[in-house]
């Protein structure tokens, strides 16, 4: 099966800019960026960072009011305030051998980084790899990690999976079978998470009166670490 998934794969890779760029702090930067957040989505986004800041060294000496406004958009912008500290971490230490150590890096985005820049021998149980090996019953080996990802995301869809362009279709058990909907993504609009990102998004533009912003986001900001107040007025942390 693997090996079927391997040839798939030679025609079908998707050409991601971070599969260009296999220097652990690239992977690091477009996995957080992943995490959350659409693929499409992410490539302009990542693409501009990188240009922007190109290594963890310039990306932990930038203040974190503009690495908080370059990530405006992507969304869970708590992820900004982890990756800069990460960036820090990585500047003074060098790269833990425990990659979990970072902030923001749990075992999945460990496990990436770990394969896709140090060549470990691991496979980044993402869902989309999660939900083929689940489906076919094949163990794939951690040389399959991107091809995986690639028919999760293109063939081996959530809900109804396209089992006509799939090349593991042959030997797979659950072949034709339809899915319920999953739990998606929480409603963002009329959410607390919108009021969160309009608060930020205000801060961001310029400092304001604590009166001027939705209390109960301002003290949820607060605590993510994404604002600081003093004097009642409210700016973004540097
Ligand atoms: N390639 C490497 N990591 C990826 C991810 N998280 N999603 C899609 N493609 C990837």
């Amino acid at each position: 099966m693997e090996s079927r998934l391997v040839a798939w794969h030679a025609e079908h890779a998707a050409d991601f800019p971070w599969r260009r760029r296999r220097d652990p702090y690239a992977v690091l930067v477009s996995e957080v960026m992943l995490q959350q957040t659409q693929t499409s989505r992410v490539v302009p986004r990542f693409e501009a960072w990188i240009d922007r800041w190109p290594t963890a060294e310039g990306l932990a000496a930038a203040g974190l009011d503009d690495v908080i406004r370059a990530w405006q958009g992507l969304g869970y912008n708590r992820r900004a305030v982890s990756l800069h500290r990460a960036a820090q971490q990585v500047a003074a230490h060098g790269w833990p051998e425990d990659l979990t150590d970072l902030p923001g890096v749990g075992a999945y985005t460990a496990a990436a980084i770990g394969r896709f820049a140090f060549g470990a021998h691991v496979l980044p149980l993402d869902t989309n790899v999660v939900r083929v090996t689940g489906r076919t019953g094949v163990e794939f080996g951690p040389a399959a990690a991107e091809a995986l990802m690639d028919l999760g995301r293109e063939v081996c869809l959530a809900r109804v999976p396209r089992c006509g362009s799939c090349p593991l279709a042959g030997g797979c058990p659950s072949r034709g079978r339809r899915y319920e909907p999953l739990r998606k993504q929480s409603r963002f609009e009329g959410s607390f998470r919108q009021r969160r990102a309009e608060t930020l998004r205000l801060v961001a533009e310029r400092a304001r009166d604590v009166q001027e912003l939705d209390g109960a986001a301002v003290n949820s900001l607060l605590a993510d670490g994404l604002l600081q107040v003093e004097d009642r007025r409210v700016r973004l942390p540097v």
